[in-house]
């Protein structure tokens, strides 16, 4: 287990390892969009990670390939519903504007 924190809102929720970032934000009841349902296709799930990166799973191609058209390439961008958590770290994302449904 570790702990999501989801910014600005501040809110927190316990997180199992192999959990999605989109799961794990739905479920602590934070509003994002995710058009697609997870497929990486649409990109409107796109978030920040701002601190425990290395708590994270690493960047697919399929998913890098999505962020490269949609935003560029960053090292703090994730599809929230590509990415899963590794239990070994908490992890503080940031919701902004176009991942989160604003
Ligand atoms: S929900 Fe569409 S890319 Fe994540």
């Amino acid at each position: 287990m570790s702990t999501l924190t989801i910014m600005p809102s501040g809110k927190s929720a316990e997180v199992a390892a192999g959990t999605t970032l989109l799961a794990a934000i739905l479920a602590a009841d934070e509003t994002i969009t995710h058009k697609c349902e997870g497929k990486a296709a649409c990109g409107t799930c796109h978030i920040y990670v701002q601190e425990g990166r290395k708590g994270v799973s690493r960047i697919a191609r399929e998913e890098n390939e999505r962020l490269d058209t949609i935003v560029g390439i960053g090292s703090k961008s994730r599809l929230a519903c590509q990415a899963t958590f590794l239990g070994t770290e908490d992890v503080k994302i940031e919701l902004l504007g176009f991942g989160s449904g604003l």
